[in-house]
């Protein structure tokens, strides 16, 4: 697996963050971490020999051969953005169809003024979250590279997306690590029927991650979570869609909910890229919203003060928060499984996507997740419950005042509805034994937007008196 530390000598090669290190490695090397100082990679590019275009308007013209799977996907016709590999590699299923919408009902309810809000519907993925669009990258990757079996942990939404790539190439073998009774059955379901070698850990999904790094290590396993470089060339394009969807103008804020900190990583990198690249000239600023109940980054940059700090960001702070955490015997939990996670593993690369996009960090309660989602679905785009943390984060971020009212904000909808209709069955239910049985446990109280269904006998005028009486 690992080798030497090498000089660039190809338009693409992976690199360390660090820049007291800088090393660097061929791009067709299977490697997660730097060997010289075990820091995260990027994957970089010579943008002087690679065929940049000269305006972002240029990509339209992809839309008119949408005949060819790679002018078609929505990760693809940006490839010239992520020249890593050669086309007659690349793994497509069409990923990355997705819509940027504007919400008027979802910005009333966060407090912008019309038109200021737009919602990213990655729930639009085949496999119904926004991981297809690293997932295509990063398998296309260990296709190059030769890889028979790609592993990856997950919350769920990473193995789904893994299983389902496996399932339709069959190129690999999936081997997913999940934490017992910890994904949604939205999730699991998908796992399972893409058949993906399923291994349930009695643990949570950190445990899952530290374990699923040292088989894959030990086994030459490829692993595809966001450590690997690739999976966030892929994440970069779904900033790429959101500058389509407005015509190449830059919002003022993109807004997405944090877990292993990929997402954000990589709409860093899209966005310093760009701005390097004369794409666009100004940059947006970046809000990255935890669940209160996995809330590491929150804790650490907003509260102890933890930067990037030109890449020698306080590892000590970090350690201790872990220490700290471990002592208490506390693990994440929120409802919003997808963003269970107590250790980030792309942490660094996120304070420096929040050092170049001036970020800011924000924590939401399960209760403002839900009822926010509740909002989001009333205004027909439902996501799941880790998704609507973005809304929610905004609608804190106004009353805050850091946002302004006439500001242009992008929510990422990461997920789609349905990988988790359990809590939202339990938001609507009428029944509180449920209620408190799913969200009551976690300190929900009251669901504010609740839609009840209405209970009948099973007669004619009952019937179209309740009607009556709710229309
Ligand atoms: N939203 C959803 C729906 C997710 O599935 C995830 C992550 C996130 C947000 C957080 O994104 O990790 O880039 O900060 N899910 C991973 C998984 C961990 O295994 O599916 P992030």
């Amino acid at each position: 697996m690992a080798s030497t530390v090498q000089t660039k000598t190809d338009l693409a090669f992976q690199r360390c963050i660090q820049p007291s290190c800088a090393a660097t490695y061929d791009v067709g090397e299977v490697r997660t971490s730097c060997t010289a100082c075990g820091g995260l990679l990027d994957v970089d590019y010579d943008w002087d020999a690679a065929a940049v275009p000269k305006s972002l308007a240029s990509f339209e013209q992809k839309w008119s051969r949408r005949h060819e799977p790679l002018s078609l996907s929505g990760v693809w016709r940006f490839r010239e953005l992520l020249p890593f590999a050669p086309a007659d590699k690349v793994v497509t299923i069409g990923e990355g169809q997705t819509l940027l919408h504007v919400s008027d009902g979802v910005g009333r309810f966060v407090g912008l003024k019309p038109g200021g809000l737009f919602l990213q519907y990655e729930g639009l993925n085949p496999s119904g979250s926004f991981k297809d669009n690293g997932m295509t990258a990063a398998f296309t990757h260990a296709h190059t590279t030769g890889a028979k079996r790609a592993a990856c942990a997950s919350t769920g939404n990473t193995s789904a997306s893994l299983a389902l790539y496996c399932g339709v190439s069959k190129l690999m073998q999936a081997i997913i690590f999940i934490g017992s009774g910890k994904i949604s059955y939205g999730k699991l379901s998908q796992a399972l029927d893409y058949g993906a070698l399923t291994i349930q850990i009695a643990g949570d999904f950190d445990d899952a991650m530290h374990r699923v790094r040292q088989v894959s290590d030990q086994q030459g396993i490829y692993l595809v979570n966001s450590v690997n470089p690739f999976r966030l060339e892929g994440q970069k394009t779904i900033m790429y869609r959101v500058l389509e969807g407005l015509r190449w103008q830059v919002p003022d804020w993109i807004v997405v909910p944090g877990g292993n900190l990929g997402n954000s990583s990589a709409f860093g990198k899209a966005f310093h890229e760009l701005h390097e690249l004369g794409l666009i000239d100004r940059l947006p600023r970046l809000a990255v919203i935890n669940a209160t109940g996995a809330s590491t980054l929150y804790e650490l940059f907003e509260r102890r003060g933890l930067r990037w700090n030109a890449g020698r960001p306080d590892a000590a702070m970090v350690n201790n928060y872990y220490a700290e955490l471990d002592d208490a015997g506390r693990r994440a939990s929120t409802i919003a499984s997808a963003i269970e996670i107590n250790r980030p593993v792309n942490l660094t690369k996120c304070l420096r996507a929040l050092e170049w996009l001036n970020g800011v960090v924000r924590e939401v309660t399960d209760e403002q997740m839900l009822n926010a989602k509740a909002q989001i679905g009333a205004s027909g785009l439902g996501c799941e419950p880790a998704s609507a943390a973005s809304v929610a984060g905004t609608k804190l971020l106004r009353e805050e005042g850091v946002i302004a009212p006439g500001e242009r904000v992008v929510c990422i909808l990461t997920g789609h509805q349905l990988k988790d209709p359990t809590a939202t069955v339990a938001y609507h239910t009428a029944d509180q034994a449920e209620f408190n049985r799913v969200l009551g446990s976690r300190g929900v109280s009251r669901a504010a937007f609740a839609n009840r269904a209405v209970q009948v006998e099973n007669d004619l005028d009952a019937i179209v008196r309740a009607i009556q009486l709710n229309s």
